[in-house]
């Protein structure tokens, strides 16, 4: 069967012998692959910058590899990661190109967007950023009444909130201690609440961050955030252009919203929302670490970019994690993909990859609308261990479930820990390998028994093993290895939406929600009839009404 022309995936004799290999390999252990092979924790292991990948805990051999980057060969990877890095308009469904890379480049290079070079104004913006972000870390930019801002507070929602408060989260240690910086993006009033309610509004600064400045929720809490301003400082509309900033794509939507162009930074409509942290949207972080440690950061997604670009594929770490999540999806049927980060610090991590994933990759068409038949994007989860495993590790030893998991770690704990602190590091880490041994080799019902467990405990303390996980390993969490681990799982994001044929750069999904939560606020206002609401629906709103005493 083509699809305009193309041979579809499950169709392709490299997805066949993948199939035919995967009923093949049957129920190899992880056990007997490493003692078939007593080099395979060697050979299945990869530098990239500061980061070590072991991939050798994964249910693969070297013909699941091979046959893997021949999959990869044989759809649109390479194509469409030129293609993305040339700057053309490969987000199909809105017609843009996608140049996120483009936000890491060096000065000199040249990236042409419709015959424009993007470069220049990518460092004229950070330029402006940095500039700013020194005013506010040194005090000189003054608030209304002639105070040095204390706090920071980032409105945003999405990309324009979980990129930088990740991010800010994880560059703790660099972030200048002596302010405070905020993340707001609920619509739930109660996030605006708490994040105001110590606050004085003379030392406030806000910067509302959206790609379009129509984001409901971004809208309202900012508006809201600006009355609070005013009743704080008197009511003088001169103090927002003290107080408030924007990032956005939307000059106009800025201005119409009563911020100053003059205080507005700018992106790109070729950058998505999910792939924009390093672009002005990461102003907050810029003012949290300054912008010396933010271009580390940037120099971090770059290594990350070019080693994408040109490592060969069997040494290319993206294509390779992209690979085993297809592997996984198509031949085990996995439905999720655990994140697990051995650091207190990457605790916003897993909610990031959450939206660069699944708003990526949750699609059920493909790139010329055609419904798939073969699974996409997986669920994305995880929190930081060491205290998922006294909550959900259980399922990932014992559950039915397959779900792969990355385990994230780093060799060194942050500087600023006392010794006595930094002492706990060893404890942290060897859960980490325990983790990955353990959900690996599990323990038989013969080991079990060994122990001298009586025999009808036996299945409940036996663990299967074969749990696929990757080891991600680096020396320390620097701003330059988090710009390598982001751009990492960006590209790999990437490699799967390549080989499932996917747009993975837009997002209708979101869209429907929306428009739903328009149309039936009026009835949860003022009573007006909602045509065409479902009895369900009609029901909960009335019921939700009568609460409110409405
Ligand atoms: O959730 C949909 C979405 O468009 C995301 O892709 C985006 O990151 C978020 O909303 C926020 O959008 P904006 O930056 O335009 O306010």
């Amino acid at each position: 069967m083509t699809d305009g022309g193309r041979v579809r995936l499950d169709q392709l004799p490299a997805w066949q012998a993948l199939a035919q290999h995967r009923a093949e390999l049957g129920d190899v252990s992880l056990r007997e692959l490493f003692d078939g092979d007593p080099r395979r924790a060697e050979r299945y292991g990869l530098t990239v910058g500061g980061l070590y990948l072991d991939y050798s805990k994964q249910l693969v051999t070297d013909e699941t590899l091979r046959l893997l980057r021949e999959l990869a060969g044989a759809t649109e990877v390479a194509g469409l990661r030129e293609a993305m890095f040339r700057g053309e308009r490969i987000n199909v469904t809105e017609d843009r190109a996608v140049l996120h890379t483009a936000l890491r480049a060096p000065a000199d290079a040249v990236i042409e967007v419709d015959g424009e070079n993007v470069v220049p104004a990518v460092h004229a913006v950070l330029d402006r950023l940095s500039a700013f972000a020194e005013r506010v870390r040194s005090g000189e930019w003054r608030g209304h009444t002639g105070q040095p801002i204390r706090t920071v507070v980032n409105i945003g929602i999405g990309g324009s909130d979980l990129g930088p408060a990740m991010a800010y989260e994880a560059l703790l240690p660099y972030t200048a201690r002596e302010l405070d910086f905020r993340f707001v993006s609920n619509v739930d009033g109660a996030d605006l609440h708490e994040a105001l309610r110590d606050l004085d509004p003379a030392t406030t600064l806000f910067i509302v961050a959206s790609k379009t400045f129509t984001t409901i929720e971004t809208i309202t809490n900012a508006t809201s955030a600006r009355q609070w301003l005013l009743d704080g400082l008197g009511g003088d509309q001169t103090a927002v252009a003290r107080h408030f900033v924007a990032v956005s794509t939307n000059a106009e939507k800025v201005a119409a919203f009563g911020i100053d162009t003059a205080n507005m930074f700018e992106f790109w409509d070729w950058v998505g929302g999910r792939y924009s942290y390093d672009s002005a949207i990461g102003l907050s972080l810029l003012v949290a670490i300054g912008p010396d440690r933010f271009r580390e950061m940037l120099d971090g997604f770059r290594l990350m970019d070019e080693h994408f670009r040109t490592a060969p594929p069997e040494r290319n770490a993206p294509l390779l994690l992209g690979l085993l999540g297809v592997w996984y999806g198509a031949f085990f049927d996995a439905q999720a993909h655990a994140v697990l980060p051995y650091s207190h610090y990457l605790s916003q991590f897993t909610a990031y990859l959450q939206q660069l994933d699944m708003e990526s990759n949750g699609k059920r068409v493909d790139r010329n609308g055609e419904p798939v038949s073969w699974q996409t994007g997986p669920v994305v989860w995880g929190t930081p261990g060491t205290n998922g495993q006294h909550a959900y590790y259980q399922l990932l030893h014992q559950g039915t479930k397959l779900i792969p998991a990355d385990l994230i770690g780093f060799a060194r704990p942050v500087a600023e820990l006392s010794p006595v602190l930094a002492d706990q590091h060893d404890l942290l880490m060897a859960n980490l390998f325990a983790q990955g041994q353990a959900l690996a080799f599990g323990k038989t019902p013969d080991e079990v028994r060994a122990e001298g467990v009586a025999e009808e405990l036996v299945p409940h303390r036996t663990f299967p093993g074969d749990r696929p996980t990757t080891t991600i390993l680096a020396d320390e969490l620097s701003p330059s290895v988090l710009g390598q681990l982001v751009a990492l799982y960006e590209h790999k994001v990437f490699v799967q939406g390549a080989v499932w044929d996917i747009d993975s750069f837009d997002q209708w999904g979101v869209e429907l929600g929306k428009v739903l939560a328009k149309r039936v606020e009026p009835a949860l206002v003022e009573g007006a009839e909602v045509p065409g609401l479902d009895p369900s629906t009609a029901g909960l709103v009335a019921r939700y009404r009568a609460l409110r005493g409405r």
